[in-house]
């Protein structure tokens, strides 16, 4: 059992949760996950290691309420265990050798995964831009905590509610025919703002590394639920990814699979809304 040792909620939508993991805190590195089940009948379901605490043997996730699983975990408190909790799994990430200035792109929730990559560039004295897009401002998350490990942070909202108004994509597009000259991009968030920072960077030649979110089930690469097209090859996100030269992922192929349980997954998410509210 893995305990729960401190729950913030972000947004209404988003929790940080920090739980007891030593082994995994001892080895995690930036870009790598984990597999959590809460319970026996819980589904196997993946989050990225945003943070993690080496002498206090915890780890932080940083998830957002989609469904059954996540509902299941956002129910429980500090002081509760959930069962399962495996990693650290997938390729840490490994930006172009001689890289020395970075633009780190977040979209909503993908900042919980983007966080730790501009905050491992930035302590290794990396310049480190990083680009963090909500769709409004109440929702912003970790404003703070990128502030304190980037160079410059952009925030941008789409009704411009909060900082500058417009998508990531715009504010990069900006960045870069004002001079600005990047090394690499790397992009987490939904797939469309992974793909549109692709063309935008691929129209100036700049290396981007996305972090790919396929459906997984084992995180070992044996089940093949989290297959994905790359440079027109078939590659396992979870043992050789999950992340990938952006330029070479088929994102199309990425967004119909991930959608394919759709009509199951929101059965399932109003059978739990009524369980939970049932036990309450
Ligand atoms: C490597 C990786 C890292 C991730 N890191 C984070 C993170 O740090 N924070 C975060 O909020 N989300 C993260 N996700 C997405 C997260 O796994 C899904 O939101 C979660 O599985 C939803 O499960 P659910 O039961 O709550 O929702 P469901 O209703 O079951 O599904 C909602 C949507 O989530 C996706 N999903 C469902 N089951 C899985 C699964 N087993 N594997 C992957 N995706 C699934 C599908 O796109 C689905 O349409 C990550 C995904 C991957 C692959
Ligand atoms: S999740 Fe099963 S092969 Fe990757």
């Amino acid at each position: 059992m893995f305990r729960i040792v401190n729950k913030t909620v972000l947004n209404p939508s988003v929790t940080r949760m920090e739980i007891e993991a030593p082994y995994i805190a001892g080895k995690a590195l930036p870009g790598q996950f984990v597999i959590f089940r809460v319970d026996e009948q819980g589904e196997r379901v993946p989050l990225t290691i945003a943070d993690c605490d080496r002498e206090q043997g915890t780890i932080t996730l940083i998830f957002q309420i989609v469904g059954t699983s996540t509902m299941k975990l956002n129910a429980l408190d500090a002081g509760d265990s959930i069962l399962d909790l495996a990693g650290p799994l997938g390729l840490p990430t490994k930006l172009p050798e001689g890289a020395r200035r970075v633009c780190v792109i977040g979209g909503g929730v993908g900042c919980a995964i983007a966080y730790p990559q501009a905050k491992a560039l930035f302590r290794q004295g990396l310049t480190v831009d990083v680009i963090a897009g909500f769709r409004s401002k109440d929702i912003v998350i970790l404003e703070d905590e990128f502030r304190a490990n980037c160079t410059e942070l952009i925030l941008c909202t789409d009704d411009g509610s909060y900082g500058k108004k417009g998508f990531v994509t715009d504010a990069l597009r900006e960045r870069i025919e004002s001079g600005v000259q990047y090394d690499c991009v790397i992009a987490i968030g939904p797939i469309p703002m992974m793909k549109f920072v692709c063309v935008v960077t691929k129209e100036f030649g700049i290396r981007t590394i996305v972090s790919l979110n396929p459906i997984m089930v084992d995180g070992t690469g044996m089940c093949g639920g989290c297959r994905v097209t790359v440079g027109g090859k078939t590659r396992y996100a979870c043992v050789e990814g999950p992340d990938f030269d952006g330029h070479e992922v088929d994102f199309d192929e990425l967004m119909r699979r991930n959608g394919v349980f759709r009509e199951r997954e929101a059965e399932c998410r109003m059978l739990t809304q009524a369980q939970l509210e049932g036990g309450k």
